[in-house]
């Protein structure tokens, strides 16, 4: 297992929170921060203790804080990690720098998290089986027995995607072109972004992504572990179907 690569370096941290993502509107992060509240809260008394795996610019992390939960993070990156200290509130967010798939929160704190969760199709990020298998494996490490793993990602949209259909363009603008690059031997996925900057000419970013069904994330819980709780859609709930496009995932610890 390779060291993981930074993608998200300074320039794509500063703008970052201006994703027009349906997942940074305030609606949204109520509804996602009220499930994993839910999820870290072991009693009436305690808000819980959380683990944001990936924790960025805290996107996610401020206002699951702002519920009462104690939370820390793991991220790979300086400048997404600086983004977070800029914010109110996220000076006081325990981050270690490091790989997900193996870094600790922090001394003594395996088996002390009553949540740790990964979302934003960023279990991708670990771009092979075996960095996948430890990311699980990692995220047991954290809990206490009865405590949970959240994944949200994506249902790989590729069954089409054999040798002959290996790219997807999935945006064209003048602004942006951003094509998708499937190899179904590795499950490897490479989004590439042509992104028009001021003089006109446009800069390239290339991101890895492995691509995963449930099931295979459900024996990558099993080693570690865990079992599955609930699946649904996505954050409110919607049941989760054969034509659904994404999965929040919610393994418990045994
Ligand atoms: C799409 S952002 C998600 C940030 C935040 N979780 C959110 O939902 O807004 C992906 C983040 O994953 C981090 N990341 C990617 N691979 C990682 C790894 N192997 N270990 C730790 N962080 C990683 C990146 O540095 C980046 O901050």
């Amino acid at each position: 297992m390779s060291d993981p690569h930074d993608f998200f370096g300074e320039q794509i941290a500063a703008s970052y929170d201006d994703d027009a993502d349906a997942r940074f509107a305030v609606a949204h992060l109520a509804l996602e921060s009220g499930f994993l509240a839910e999820l870290a809260a072991p009693d009436e008394q305690s808000g819980g203790r959380a683990l944001e795996f990936a924790i960025g610019t805290g996107r996610v992390a401020l206002p699951l804080a702002a519920r009462g939960v104690e939370v820390w993070g793991i991220d790979l990156s300086e400048a997404m990690v600086a983004q977070l200290r800029a914010k109110p509130g996220g000076a006081d967010i325990p981050v270690e720098l490091g790989d997900f798939s193996t870094a600790l929160a922090g001394v003594g704190m395996a088996g002390e998290f009553d949540l740790v969760y990964l979302v934003f199709n960023t279990i991708g990020n670990a771009a092979g089986q075996e960095a996948q298998v430890a990311t699980f494996a990692n995220a047991a490490r954290h809990l206490r027995v009865g405590g949970c793993f959240v994944v949200e990602t994506h249902i790989p949209g590729v069954l089409t995607a054999q040798h002959d259909h290996r790219w997807q363009v999935f945006s064209h603008t003048d602004e942006h072109h951003g094509i998708d690059e499937y190899d179904p031997v590795t499950q490897l996925m490479w989004s590439h972004h042509y992104t028009r900057i001021e003089d006109g000419t446009y800069r390239r970013n290339s991101v890895p992504f492995r691509y995963v069904w449930p099931a295979e994330l459900d024996l990558m819980a099993r080693l570690a572990g865990l079992r599955l709780r609930e699946r649904w859609e996505w954050w409110d709930r919607t049941p989760f179907t054969a034509a659904s496009e994404s999965h929040v995932s919610v393994w418990e610890k045994e």
